[in-house]
């Protein structure tokens, strides 16, 4: 697809994976339309870029309420007269098990993860749908190809973005819009701290399983620098590519599950099936 002069609209774009997506499809010569719920950060990064010379739109948006949604769509609709790439990227992460998750917490992960991806597509596809051509990228993860036993509602809302990837992709096929799924390891950003956009009135956060600070360390030295997926994605985009995968290893435990689900054989954490 062309990105040159195209509208791209981005959610989750304060931080992390969609703050580099912003960023790379900017130096792709595309206009973006940065959309999240965290304000003062939103401001901060949409100003320092526009200052910059990128040409940047700041929406406040929860994509978990659908009318805020539909609401992007149409302040970038009157701001730029049409999209051609939507990236549905928001997204939260919490660390409790499933049997120890309350019923508010799992509203909230699925709430963002599954259903503002879900929104997304309903307020955004349509538009590309009678404009005959465009794009979505919906941020699934690693963590919705193969599962571990700690992250359980973030493996269920993952899982299940990548289903709806897949029946959208299928749905669209032959259309002039295309899908890709995104399906990163770690990554260096917030994720860890995703509890600072808990909404407040459920009684959120609890506590993080692990200490920030050691996260943050670990995240420093291992996980991927967000700025190569981001070059990943756009080529992805260029090449209507369904699958954007960043490690080799991904396919490695993918495969090993898929064995043991031909066979039969229950679940198994770690390598080898
Ligand atoms: N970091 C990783 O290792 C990793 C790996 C695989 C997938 N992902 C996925 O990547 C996506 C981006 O996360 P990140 O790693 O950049 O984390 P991040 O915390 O740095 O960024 C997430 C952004 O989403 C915003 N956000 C949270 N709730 C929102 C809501 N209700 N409405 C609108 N915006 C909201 C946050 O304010 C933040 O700016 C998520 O979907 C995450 O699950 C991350």
């Amino acid at each position: 697809m062309e990105l040159d002069g195209r509208i791209a609209v981005i959610t989750g774009a304060a931080s992390g994976i969609g703050l580099a997506l912003t960023e790379r499809f900017l130096s792709e010569g595309m206009v973006v339309v940065m959309a999240d719920i965290e304000q003062p950060v939103l401001e901060r990064e949409s100003a320092r870029i526009a200052d910059a010379g990128g040409r940047v739109l700041p929406v406040v948006c929860d994509v978990s309420d659908p009318d805020q949604v539909t609401g992007l769509r149409d302040a970038a609709v009157a701001a730029h007269g049409a999209v051609h790439l939507l990236c549905n990227n928001a997204g939260v992460a919490n660390g409790q098990v499933n049997h120890r998750t309350k019923p508010a917490t799992w509203q909230w992960v699925v709430g963002v993860n599954v259903l503002g991806v879900a929104y997304g597509v309903s307020a955004f596809v349509p538009l590309m749908l009678e404009q005959g051509e465009g794009h979505v990228v919906n941020t699934a993860s690693e963590a919705g190809l193969t599962s571990s036993p700690v992250l359980g509602p973030y493996h269920a809302t993952k899982y299940a973005v990548v289903g709806l990837s897949e029946s959208l992709a299928l749905e669209l096929e032959g259309t002039g819009v295309g899908v890709s799924c995104l399906c990163p390891e770690l990554v260096a950003t917030r994720i860890f701290e995703s509890s600072r956009n808990a909404p407040e009135a459920l009684g959120f956060p609890p506590p993080p399983a692990v200490p920030i600070e050691q996260m943050a360390e670990f995240m420093g030295t291992v996980a991927m620098d967000p700025a190569d997926l981001a070059a990943d994605v756009a080529y992805a985009v260029r090449a209507r590519r369904f699958w954007i995968l960043t490690h080799q290893s991904t396919l490695g435990r993918v495969h090993d599950r898929n064995r043991r689900l031909e066979q039969g054989r229950n679940p198994k954490f770690g390598h080898g099936a």
